[in-house]
């Protein structure tokens, strides 16, 4: 199969992205099918804190083996998506379920072009002091700017019907009780279709559909770019309609159009970020789209939970940290410090992956074959492989940590000239594709999202009126 991109430049990173492969494949063998047979509902899983172990759906848009280091969309093997194909070709597979043939592909992206363009939105974001906040709140305020642009949900009409939803109270079904004599789960709201008013356009239809999918996938690209700019005192610039997502993207943020190896680039970090299981964000985006709120507010809730530095915040902490140690020679004074205060390394561990992250594999070289392009960042990618080697032949051996995703994606960005605090936004841009995938593929057959709490308090407290509290309190302090 002919790797993607005629360009010498472009050759050379598909061929480091099926060399990442090689080894990738002959170092975890061939992959042990886990977790990939249908659930027989109620399923038994032991359950860790944190929901580590919880199966809370079937799903068919993304699997990760993580004792194989191995991630699959709809069937196919990242490192090849990541070799032959396109961000535009694999967010049409997330969504659709199959790559697409040259014309729908033609026609999704025709469609992502559009919806690239965010006029009103980007006006009414403008109105927000966008440089003095985080640009992930930034990004979250857009995203509901944009829902209110494209969507006629808040008019009744758009509403789910209460009176179809099977009333009951949900605290007094224990959690064992399986629902029984109904059809459809307790508390799903049947989704009738309603008559669309007059002259709203098919765009504006359920606020869940693939449309809204289209319309958030080209438009978090045009809010980030923006976002990036207005930060640096600039005002946005609108997409260029012959440019495809990933090339739009850097052009909007830089005002130049990038060369074909930073299109390239750009493009393999946007697929290797689209899709990763049941992580925090993506679990967010569902929890909210499973209440039968709509897709703009699922999004939101992912964003908020990619900001996180466990999650997708960790990519901007990985520079810091590494500008922070400064050089290689200084790595082991750094981490046995690290180790002595028991802080965590950023870019390494995850609770799937208790080998090599298939993402870091791609993610590495690539950070390597840029390191020249920027003054500071040969010594920082040089510090980052001092510290990889350290982490790995310490806390790899004895904990199974390994670098992650966010470990090597800040230094590709940043040899290419990128801000940190747009590396978490980026992930955002990507991620938005197996948000939206899985929320749609959720709600075919949805059910809100509802976990208990194990009560540990004390019961059968008497109220205390509020002039008997401070001496009680302060008779409990005399008698301790
Ligand atoms: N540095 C040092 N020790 C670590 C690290 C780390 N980065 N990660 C885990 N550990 C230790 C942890 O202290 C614990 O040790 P012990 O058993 O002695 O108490 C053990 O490993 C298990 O950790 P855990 O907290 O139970 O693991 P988790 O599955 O809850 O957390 C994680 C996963 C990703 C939050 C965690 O590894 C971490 O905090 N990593 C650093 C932040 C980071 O890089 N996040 C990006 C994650 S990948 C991309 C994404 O999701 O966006």
């Amino acid at each position: 199969m002919r790797a993607a991109g005629a360009h010498p430049k472009t050759r050379e990173i598909s061929e480091l992205i099926l060399r990442a492969a090689e080894k990738a494949r002959r170092e975890s063998g061939e992959p042990e099918p886990e977790l990939t047979r249908p659930v027989r509902w109620p399923v038994s899983c032991t359950v860790g804190p944190g929901l580590e172990g919880a199966i809370a759906c079937e799903s068919k848009v993304g699997y990760v083996n993580g004792s194989r280091g191995r991630l699959v969309y709809r069937g196919y093997d990242v490192f090849d998506l990541c070799a032959y194909s396109t961000f535009e070709e694999v967010s049409y597979l997330l969504l659709h379920g199959s790559l697409p043939t040259a014309g729908q592909l033609a026609r999704f992206k025709s469609t992502l072009a559009q919806y690239r363009f965010l006029p009103h939105t980007m006006r009414h974001l403008m109105s927000f002091p966008v440089q003095e906040i985080n640009a992930m709140a930034a990004l979250r305020i857009g995203t509901s700017m944009m829902r209110q642009r494209l969507t006629w949900r808040d008019q009744e009409i758009a509403r789910p019907a209460p009176e179809t939803a099977i009333g009951t109270d949900e605290d007094s079904i224990p959690m064992e009780t399986a629902p029984t004599g109904e059809e459809h789960a307790i508390y799903e709201f049947k989704r009738r279709r309603r008559a669309k008013p007059k002259g709203v356009p098919p765009t504006q239809d359920a606020a869940s559909d693939i449309e809204s999918c289209c319309h958030l996938i080209a438009g978090l690209a045009t809010l980030t770019a923006g976002i990036a700019r207005l930060r640096q005192d600039r005002l946005p610039i609108e997409p260029e309609g012959a440019l495809g997502h990933a090339a739009n993207f850097l052009y909007m943020m830089t005002g130049r159009r990038p060369t074909p190896e930073e299109e390239r680039v750009m493009d393999v970090a946007l697929i290797l970020h689209a899709d990763h299981g049941m992580n925090a964000s993506t679990f967010a985006s569902m929890v909210v789209a499973s209440t039968l709120s709509d897709i703009y507010w699922a999004v939101g809730s992912g964003i908020a939970a990619l900001t996180g530095p466990l999650h997708g915040g960790a990519n901007e902490q990985v520079l810091r940290q590494l500008r922070k140690i400064g050089s290689p020679e200084a790595v082991p004074a750094w981490f046995k410090r690290a180790r002595a205060k028991k802080r965590r390394i950023m870019g390494f561990g995850h609770r799937v992956y208790k080998t090599y992250d298939p993402r870091a594999r791609v993610l590495g070289p690539l950070a390597k074959h840029l390191a020249g392009r920027r003054p500071g960042m040969k010594n920082l990618f040089r510090t980052a492989t001092a510290l990889e080697r350290k982490v790995v032949s310490t806390l790899g051996a004895e904990k199974r940590i390994f670098p992650n995703v966010d470990f090597y994606s800040g230094l590709v960005y940043g040899a290419m000239g990128l801000p940190p605090e747009i590396f978490t936004p980026i992930f955002a841009v990507s991620r938005v594709s197996g948000w939206t995938a899985r929320v749609l593929e959720y709600l075919q057959n949805n059910r809100i999202f509802r976990p208990r709490a194990m009560y540990v308090g004390k019961l059968d407290k008497s109220y205390v009126p509020i002039h008997r509290r401070g001496r009680n309190s302060a008779s409990r302090r005399l008698k301790s």
